[in-house]
């Protein structure tokens, strides 16, 4: 069928996905996951009618500008969109979406386990048993900070930082959380609201951050604020890298202000601060916050359902503009 909208996919995809966007679309895959630097996403999608991308590349204003008239949709494989002008694609009539609601579950999950790795110092601990540095069982060694009972500080309320708060809630943790706006009742499940984003950290001694990258978060996590959290907070970020400030947060630990970190994503990935690896009580993951198999198959899916709304002339249901 000629009559089949061209999709220039950029990344290597989940087999079923793939399928899927060959079955409905002219599907140009990435079999070899190459690397797409601009000039080549330009390149590549010459004649393409709708992108499916994801975070690793970058659609910047010029990036945007350049494309060919043909592309009418852009649709992003994460829920994250702010490798994506979205303002740039609107001037250029391009629909832009993303994967929200399917990778809710997989992101908390791995902020637990962000939270429980740094809180009871599973990088540590593990090394003393693969570097064969452990001795009798010790009444006061390697002990961690308990997660019942004590204050989980949660920047961002959508709906990762709700699936957040339901689980650290099964852990008897107290919720107080700091978003644009406040929650209703039935979705605040009786977490304590802070406008003011400085109280929320007062009362953090477990931080989480689950906002969105914005101008208005980018270094948020900085030497001033960090300060202002309890000391001996322990610090998990599982949203965006350029939310937290990198020497700022190595510097606390270093001091022992912040007693651990979990950190599943970075400023710059691939090329993170060396200077976590220095830390002992750092717990690193390569941003797998929605690497499941099921999680990444149903953003596929859900990529696909936005690009088939597009081409079927209705709206699509995660259109960001
Ligand atoms: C997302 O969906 O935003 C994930 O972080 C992957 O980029």
């Amino acid at each position: 069928m000629t009559d089949r909208p061209v999709l220039f996919v950029t990344r290597k995809l989940p087999a079923d996905v793939e399928a899927r966007a060959a079955q409905d679309y002219t599907a140009r895959l990435n079999d070899d996951d190459r690397q797409y630097d601009a000039d080549a996403l330009i390149a590549s999608s010459a004649g393409a009618n709708a992108l499916l991308v994801c975070s690793t590349e970058r659609f910047s204003p010029e990036v945007i500008q350049r494309l060919p008239d043909s592309v009418k949709a852009i649709a992003t494989f994460s829920v994250g969109y702010e490798h994506i002008d979205v303002d740039a694609a609107t001037a250029r009539g391009i629909t832009v979406t993303n994967t929200p609601d399917v990778l809710t579950d997989a992101t908390a999950d791995i902020a637990l386990l962000c939270l429980l790795g740094a809180a009871r110092r599973q990088n540590e601990a593990s090394a003393m048993l693969r570097e064969g540095k452990w001795g009798r069982w010790d009444a006061i060694g390697m002990l961690g900070v308990h997660m019942s009972g004590k204050r989980l500080g949660i920047l961002g309320m959508g709906r990762i930082g709700r699936a957040v708060a339901q689980r650290a809630r099964g852990f008897g943790m107290k919720i107080h959380y700091s978003n644009r706006s406040r929650l209703s009742p039935d979705l605040e499940q009786g977490a304590i609201f802070h406008a003011n984003p400085e109280e929320m950290l007062a009362q953090a001694e477990l931080l989480s951050i689950n906002c969105p990258s914005s101008p208005e978060t980018v270094n948020f996590l900085n030497a001033e604020r960090i300060a202002l959290l309890p000391d001996g907070a322990v610090v998990v970020n599982t949203a965006r890298g350029n939310i937290v400030d990198d020497p700022a947060l190595i510097a606390a630990v270093k001091s022992g202000k912040v007693s651990g970190v979990g950190l599943d994503v970075f400023n710059r990935e691939p090329h993170f601060d060396k200077g976590y690896l220095e830390l002992p009580n750092a717990f690193l993951l390569p941003h797998i916050g929605s690497a499941t198999t099921d999680t990444r198959s149903a953003m596929g899916f859900r990529a696909l359902d936005n690009l088939d709304a597009v081409f079927g002339g209705k709206p699509a249901p995660d259109a960001l503009n």
